[in-house]
């Protein structure tokens, strides 16, 4: 049954939606971009790379995950980033991304705005062309930086915003609430831009109120702690808010301490929209199908279970609805022939 279940999940179209295109560098593309830009590591083997992936919480891995970046210099590296992650998300049968960006992680470092979006907007419309994948992208804020920096990489977005599809907020959680960007965000809203938020990951229930209430977020990414305010709770499901729950970034950062007690059947159950995700796969151990073989090895997962979560996935995507209602006809059929 669970190999039947895991086979059927790998098949399965699938969409993801909460992924830092950052966080798809893997220690082989970093030392070859190392090279490639005479940039120093503080490792000496891809072994050596992984074996310092381990994290007892969040700011643990984005020390990491910045360090990382310096490797990331020119278009084509961005290009080859973005492409490295589309081959890998085809061959586990996602049709659909929406792909997070960090700009202020590369402005800090002298990189140009046009330099990192080109590169992976250019591989996102090769990707598209050459995989079927279709995508939407975010822009995501750094919150441990200021409101007024936000401000001031909106400002360099500005050429492109026609080409961006969302604004997100990402990076150190605690101490920093979403209400710190409520203006950069009415103004994104204002642009026509969609809103989402990084909340409830490691910061408490009152920072998701705060996503839904005060900055009027389109989705909740993680939102883990929601799930100890009743009433917040009930105002996601009325609201029919999407989470982009994120199964082995949970593990790995100790937002949960075991995955046989990982709360998403809980969500389901309560009436969340949970979705699978892999947030950032070459720190965390996987990417999509990854992510659903874990939750299937070590919960209760049905088939009705699973349905629900990759359904979820593309109600909760921002693509079109005739692209969506192809897409869920395709998984219906493929959920309706019992191996
Ligand atoms: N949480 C917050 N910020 C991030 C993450 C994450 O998992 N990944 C990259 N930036
Ligand atoms: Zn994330």
């Amino acid at each position: 049954m669970t190999a039947e279940l895991i086979a059927l999940a790998e098949r399965v179209p699938k969409v993801e939606l909460h992924l830092h295109i950052e966080g798809s560098l893997e220690p082989e593309l970093m030392f070859a971009l190392a090279q490639r830009n005479g940039v120093a590591l503080p490792y000496d083997s891809v072994e050596a790379v992984r074996a310092a992936y381990q994290f007892s919480n969040l700011q643990e891995f984005l020390d990491l995950y910045y360090q990382g970046m310096s490797v990331l210099q020119t278009e084509q590296d961005f290009y080859d980033l973005t492409m490295a992650y589309l081959q890998r998300i085809h061959a586990d049968n996602v049709v659909h991304t929406e792909v997070m960006f960090d700009p202020q992680g590369h402005l800090e470092r002298g990189i140009a705005f046009e330099t990192v979006f080109n590169g992976i907007e250019r591989a996102l419309r090769d990707g598209e062309r050459q995989m079927e994948i279709s995508y939407r992208l975010i822009m995501s804020f750094l919150r441990h930086l200021s409101e007024e920096s936000a401000f001031d990489t909106l400002r360099e977005a500005e050429p492109f915003l026609g080409r961006i599809d969302a604004v997100g907020l990402d990076s150190s959680e605690k101490g920093h609430p979403p209400e710190k960007f409520a203006r950069v965000f009415a103004r994104c809203r204002d642009l026509g831009l969609r809103l989402t938020a990084h909340a409830g990951e490691e910061g408490p229930p009152d920072y998701v109120w705060q996503a839904i209430d005060g900055i009027g977020v389109d989705r909740i990414d993680h939102g883990n702690r929601a799930l100890e305010d009743e009433a917040l709770v009930a105002e996601l499901v009325e609201r029919k808010l999407t989470l982009t729950v994120c199964p082995l970034s949970n593990l790995k950062l100790c937002v949960v301490d075991d995955m046989a007690q990982h709360p998403i059947l809980d969500m389901l159950k309560r009436g969340l929209k949970a979705t699978v995700n892999s947030d950032d796969p070459a720190y965390f151990g996987g990417y999509v199908n990854d992510n659903y073989r874990a939750l299937i090895a070590h919960l209760p997962l049905t088939h009705s279970h699973l349905y629900d979560l990759v359904r979820n996935g593309f109600d909760g995507a921002w693509m079109t609805n005739a692209e969506r209602q192809k897409h869920i006809r395709t998984l219906d059929q493929a959920f309706s022939v019992r191996c």
